[in-house]
């Protein structure tokens, strides 16, 4: 779709740990759509990478788990781009472990950039948002925010924070024209799938590939998740069908959140 016809023409969004992954796709999906996209990865490369193939992109170096590299990519974002239409907290990061062995450093690691770092970028937009009276924020949670999942607690416990803060986020600034959701994706071939398929094939005596066969067992729609598979589901979010949905955490899963 050419630059500016589509769907989301006109408009401006950007979206964290967008270098890779479900991130990526979803920058591809709103810029397909015909917005602008701030394209934003604590790794400034990976960031200028993607933008540099999207029509309308552009790089930008954000640390979600900074609030000064927070302020200053949204500043630096809607200078080059407008003001924010979209807001998409999508970086996050994974550890594996049993919790009796968990360090305290891996719990903060998850916590700073799955939940600190949502609360931080949204703050630093949000100020804006709210004099336009209008914006849309979508943040990327995992199906472990709404289940339990051994191994990975520390994940799940910040994942269930960023579902509490999109949901008292969305009562907070609904009436400011401001709709806040999120994502809660399940077994998703990213490079974080990599790593945690070979941590969880340790910490169990597995192969990795057995450790993927038991995620697509346990998908009832029977294949791996693609990150469009995520993107599509946030850009639809983001358009004016989704105009009455706000505080939802909209499983996309393939029903894997179910078993
Ligand atoms: N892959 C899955 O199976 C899965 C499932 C559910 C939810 N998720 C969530 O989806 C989101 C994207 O994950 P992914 O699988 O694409 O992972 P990924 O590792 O492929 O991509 C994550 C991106 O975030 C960036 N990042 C890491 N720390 C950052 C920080 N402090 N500030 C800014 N950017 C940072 C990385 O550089 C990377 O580009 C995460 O929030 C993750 O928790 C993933």
């Amino acid at each position: 779709m050419a630059e500016g016809t589509g769907e989301l023409a006109g408009q401006v969004a950007l979206v964290t740990g967008a270098g890779s992954g479900i991130g990526e796709a979803i920058a591809r999906a709103l810029a397909a759509s015909g917005a602008s996209v701030a394209v934003t990865d604590v790794d400034l490369a990976a960031a200028e990478n993607v933008a540099a193939s999207l029509p309308g992109g552009a790089a930008f170096e954000l640390d979600v788990t900074s609030a000064v590299s927070a302020r200053g990519a949204v500043a630096a974002a809607e200078s080059a781009l407008g003001p924010l239409d979209i807001l998409c907290n999508n970086a996050g990061v994974s550890t594996m472990n049993r919790i009796e062995d968990l360090s305290e450093r891996e719990w903060d690691f998850n916590f700073d950039v799955n939940a600190k770092g949502v609360f931080l970028v949204t703050q630093a937009a949000i100020k804006g948002m709210i004099g336009r009276g209008r914006g849309c924020i979508v943040n990327t949670a995992s199906m472990a925010g709404k289940k339990a999942v051994p191994l990975l607690a520390h994940y799940a416990a910040s994942k269930w924070a960023c579902i509490g803060f999109t949901k008292s986020a969305a009562v907070e600034f609904g009436p400011h024209g401001i709709r806040v959701n999120c994502v809660c994706p399940g077994y998703v071939r990213t490079s974080m799938q990599e790593r945690e398929l070979a941590w969880e094939a340790e910490l169990r005596g597995m192969t990795a590939e057995a450790v993927a066969a038991e995620y697509i067992r346990l998908t009832p729609l029977s294949r791996m998740e693609t990150p469009e598979d995520v993107a599509r589901v946030v850009h639809w979010l983001c358009t004016p069908a989704a105009g009455f949905v706000t505080g939802a955490a909209i499983d996309v899963t393939g029903g894997a959140n179910l078993t």
